[in-house]
């Protein structure tokens, strides 16, 4: 619980939601993109003002946010993208998550005593899994892109090579990390000028990565997993102490899933399946709402909240007793999406009182909003994208592979290291999420559209670990159930639980009172900053989008068209 704790003390010194005067959302017709940095939200927007689709626009926001944001995503990380084709009124589901190198095995993590070796599945090149995420954005634009490639990797090959301006977010990073980035001498080389941060403001040139960008730009996947990058890779990890190979690399492909995909309150949610928990855990919650006069309960009152924790305290315990890669072994989805488990939530709510940890069956499961980035994309044409992209914890692995610029993720401590052990994220899980070479780690990542009959109605996903399905859930009831605009839902205050640990976290904004009812019910109430970061657009009948991001990220939506 240290390490938890440790992990949320950064939570709290990141602004808590704004004041009742925020601006409304942006407003346009034509398209937009809703990144956590307004630069990648432009460099999308301007794929769509060129013609683009919104696969366009999101493969250019993505490669982007890896430049700019070398924190939270990256070639070295991985992704999962919702998304919807308005013409064949078709959604699919992208998986191109990391996944264990062959070399990987069960017990990597444990000392000879069967221990959990701290940090060994988050620091260095032991903890990184294969990256998906070049392979993942390749193959959306080579099905759905309308741009050239070459293109669309344009302007984050020109930042990374020509210098971009450092936003006030990766100077805050890089000074919440200074002492593990001055430890390492490679990392530090990027983000250090005269042994400091580097400051807000100043121009920063990334070559290494630009050299790799240029490789991607002209053999597209192939210039990442294949070819020189993959050999300089592989020869960096062999060196250091990894365990990706360059067949590792070739080996890798994306995957498509079959969407989660529910009716609810004359909606229809499509969201991300295993390997993510994000929209089977997303899911059970709203069908355990679906019936409930939510508005008669009162937006963040304790009765609502009361209502909301129960749901999530089952089906985070769901989550961690069912839930892994389902190329592993089948997730019974029915358990928690279907009407048994809705029934099973309804039945056992008590409107006065928490039950004991047992009760939500099972054993365990916080975090830092750390490595990971959401953004969404609607384009005039009706399409929509949902991507949250990571490389796990912040600057993931810490581990740069050589001269390739490529920061890869430490994705491996999302699988389960020794069962009942806490990840990083206060996690826990059993079999179903142990690690097997080429097995995907469980995920927490929401990337979710909405649709009204076969119309994009939001598209909405968040970064925090576990608190991106609780973010992405209150933001989605704020708008859809209590008639929020997108930029007041993402502001409204939330709060979060996940069955382990018995707390449930809440903003310091929810009032007084609702937490002294909440108290009263048995909850074990924690009042944290923000942790998560959400990024939502709504879409009106008439094709108006109001896109907002959130603002304990500082990012900023951007429009193809005022
Ligand atoms: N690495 C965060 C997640 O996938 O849930």
């Amino acid at each position: 619980m240290k390490r938890l704790t440790a992990l949320l003390a950064f939570a709290l010194l990141v602004p808590g939601p704004a004041g009742a005067a925020d601006p409304p959302a942006l407003t346009a017709k034509g398209g937009m993109v809703a990144a956590d940095n307004a630069q990648a939200s432009q460099v999308g927007a301007a794929m769509l003002a060129a013609g683009g689709d919104a696969v366009d626009a999101a493969v250019a926001t993505a490669l982007m946010l890896g430049v700019v944001q070398p924190f939270a995503s990256g070639l070295g990380g991985g992704l999962f993208a919702v998304v919807w084709r308005a013409d064949g009124a078709q959604g699919f589901a992208l998986d191109a998550r990391e996944i264990a190198p062959a070399g990987a095995t069960r017990d990597m993590y444990l000392d000879a005593e069967g221990n959990v070796v701290p940090e060994r599945s988050t620091r260095g090149p032991l903890a990184a899994a294969v990256p998906g995420e070049i392979a993942g954005l390749w193959r959306l634009h080579q099905r759905h892109g309308k741009l050239p490639w070459k293109q669309v990797v344009a302007p984050a090959l020109k930042a990374a090579r020509d210098g971009f301006r450092v936003g006030a977010l990766l100077h805050e990073r890089v000074t919440a990390k200074k002492a593990e980035i001055a430890a390492r001498p490679a990392l530090a080389a990027v983000f250090f000028v005269d042994g400091q941060p580097v400051a807000e403001g100043a121009i920063l040139k990334r070559p290494a990565l630009a050299k790799t960008l240029a490789a991607i730009s002209k053999q597209g996947a192939d210039g990442f997993y294949r070819g020189d990058v993959a050999k300089r890779l592989a020869a960096a990890m062999a060196k250091d102490g990894g365990l990706i190979t360059a067949a590792d690399l070739a080996g890798y492909a994306p995957k498509e899933r079959p969407l989660v995909d529910a009716p609810w309150r004359g909606y229809r949610v499509l969201s991300m399946p295993p390997p993510s928990s994000g929209g089977a855990v997303l899911v059970q919650v709203l069908r355990a709402l679906e019936d409930l006069d939510l508005r008669a309960l009162g937006h963040n009152s304790s009765a609502y909240l009361h209502r909301l924790a129960e749901a999530l305290k089952h089906a985070f315990a769901d989550r961690a007793r069912l839930m892994g890669d389902p190329d592993f072994a089948p997730v019974p989805l029915e358990q928690m999406v279907g009407d048994a488990a809705r029934d099973r939530l309804r039945a056992t709510f008590d409107p006065a009182r928490t039950h004991e940890r047992a009760a939500y069956g099972g054993d365990y499961a916080l975090p830092e909003d750390g490595g990971t980035s959401h953004f969404c994309v609607v384009d005039a044409a009706g399409n929509a994208v949902a991507i949250t992209s990571t490389v796990n914890l912040a600057f993931g692995s810490m581990y740069l592979a050589g001269d390739t610029g490529v920061l890869l993720n430490n994705e491996m401590d999302d699988f389960v290291a020794k069962p009942g052990v806490p990840n990083a994220f206060g996690l826990v899980g059993r079999e179903a999420n142990t690690i097997a070479p080429g097995k995907r780690p469980l995920s927490s990542m929401t990337p979710t559209i909405v649709l009204k009959d076969d119309r994009v109605a939001l598209v909405v996903g968040g970064s925090g670990g576990p608190t991106i399905i609780t973010g992405t859930l209150q933001v989605l009831l704020n708008v859809l159930a209590f008639d929020m605009d997108p930029r007041a839902a993402i502001e409204a205050p939330r709060v979060h639980h996940q069955w382990v640990p018995e707390t449930l976290f809440v903003e310091p904004e929810i009032a007084l009172d609702v937490r002294e009812n909440l108290v009263r019910r048995g909850h074990a109430v924690e009042a944290r900053g923000r942790y998560n970061a959400v990024q939502a657009i709504a879409v009106d009948a008439d094709g108006v989008a109001r896109g907002a991001s959130d603002p304990s990220k500082l990012g900023a939506p951007a429009a193809a068209a005022p």
